[in-house]
């Protein structure tokens, strides 16, 4: 009795070189027998031992053993990302060595980078590499990090020699996996967000003029740090870019402080590189001032005191010209380096009063198409509209779907609960 078992399972059989290797078409076939769906990532030299014909006849699928190949479908990132399960057997010193120090020099080492999952690896060696203190200190360090390394058995080896060394039979290791996914299942993580990156820009950008002034916005943060609750709640790590915001921060996020929209368009950038999902939920300043004044400005001493005919003295009624040049546009930026690529999911925010001709959807419509985002979150705002308020209303715009998902009049929280229902169909559709 082999325990109970889900079938659609996702499990990446890694194999690695030893001769052992053979015994992992069992273990393939112990897998999809039981309707497991398994992707056999072997590598270069577990190729000399068993062909790749032979895992792509027993998987169903193609093999590969670089990142090179099928490179369109990004599958270093994929598998990993996407199992349930990744189990490495037979595991040679080597390969253990590779993952011990983080090394991404094929398909199979990529994966276990990614993998977030759990990782099992079923070494096979001779016992002289087993018991070498290096082999003994790559050990311990998987096993520090939480992947399940299965002792070797005792046994007879690939020549006369007998020791601990020997791969564990098949039905040891499918066994051994199974119970762990059964731990995983009976012991969920805490939502549908776990173990999710996500990074939330929220507030209004404050653009400096001199040591006292600055050219600032109404938004108050609240729906983005009710984002960033929500995403906490639903099992996400979160990092909160927070622009000029007075609010309690929300228990379990991690926090960056920002001012200017240069300063939150590099956190964000930064944050974003391993992120699953970005929200750029911030008002960002479009223009800042040409010039920064490092002293507080005067009125005898205006910003273009003179340029513009301005003298400064109480009878002059007229007041200094600012020049503003352009920010970055942080959003465009986002989708811009992200090219082909299908993460991080890009959530926009729209801001739009309207105007006599053209509505806040049809406002936020053409936003969407500009900004080339996944997700569009419009909302209407106004000096007493939605900015500084506890509730919000807002119509949700995904790619390629046509209906909007609206949502509100209602509190943010609830408001941020519906646009994380709407990516987290992104996410899981990709
Ligand atoms: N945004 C950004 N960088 C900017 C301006 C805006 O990343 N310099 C982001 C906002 O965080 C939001 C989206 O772009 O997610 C739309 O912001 P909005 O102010 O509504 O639009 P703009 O791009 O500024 O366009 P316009 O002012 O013409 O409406």
């Amino acid at each position: 009795m082999l325990g109970v078992i889900r079938t659609g399972r996702k499990v990446v059989l890694g194999v690695s070189g030893g001769i052992a290797a053979y015994k992992a078409c069992s273990l393939l076939r112990l897998f999809t027998e039981s309707g497991y769906d398994v992707t056999v990532v072997p590598t270069a030299a577990a190729l000399s031992f068993v062909g790749a014909p032979t895992w792509a006849a027993l998987s169903g699928k193609p093999v590969s053993s670089d990142v090179w190949t099928h490179a369109h479908e990004v599958p270093h990132v994929r598998l990993g990302q996407h199992a349930d399960l990744v189990i490495v057997a037979p595991a040679t010193a080597d390969l253990m060595a590779r993952a011990a120090h983080g090394l991404a020099d094929d398909l199979l080492t990529n994966v276990l980078l990614t993998a977030r999952c759990p990782v099992v690896l079923a070494p096979a060696m001779h016992t002289e590499m087993w018991q070498n203190p290096a082999t003994v200190a790559n050990v311990a360090t998987l096993r520090s990090r939480g992947v399940l390394v299965i002792d070797p058995v005792s046994g007879r080896l690939t020549g006369a020699d007998t020791g601990p060394g020997r791969l564990p039979e098949p039905e040891h290791i499918f066994s051994v996996c199974n119970q762990l996914l059964s731990q995983v299942e009976a012991d969920p993580q805490p939502g549908p967000l776990a173990g999710r990156r996500v990074v939330i820009s929220a507030g209004g950008t404050r653009e400096p003029l001199d040591p006292v002034r600055f050219l600032g916005n109404r938004s108050s943060g609240k729906q983005g740090y009710a984002l960033a609750e929500v995403a906490v709640a639903r099992g996400a790590q979160v990092t909160l870019v927070s622009a000029n915001v007075t609010l309690p921060v929300p228990d379990g996020v991690r926090l960056e402080l920002v001012q200017s929209a240069v300063e939150l368009g590099e956190a964000v950038a930064k944050a974003a590189q391993d992120a699953d999902v970005v929200v750029m939920a911030a008002a960002v300043a479009d223009y800042r001032p040409a010039h920064y004044a490092d002293v507080k400005m005067k009125k005898s001493f205006g910003l273009a005191d003179g340029a513009d005919g301005f003298d400064g003295s109480d009878a002059d009624q007229s007041g200094p010209t600012i020049e503003l040049v352009r920010n970055p546009d942080v959003l465009a930026e986002l989708v811009r380096s992200r090219g082909s690529a299908t993460s991080p999911v890009i959530v926009g925010f729209a801001a739009e009063t309207g105007d006599g001709e053209h509505s806040v959807l049809d406002l936020a419509r053409e936003k969407f198409v500009r900004k080339g985002c996944d997700v569009m979150v419009a909302n209407e705002v106004g000096a007493d509209k939605t900015f500084g308020q506890d509730t919000n209303t807002v119509h949700i715009l995904q790619r390629g779907v046509d209906a909007v998902t609206r949502a509100g009049p209602a509190s943010k929280a609830s408001v941020a609960a519906s646009v994380w229902d709407v990516v987290e169909d992104v996410l899981f559709s990709g």
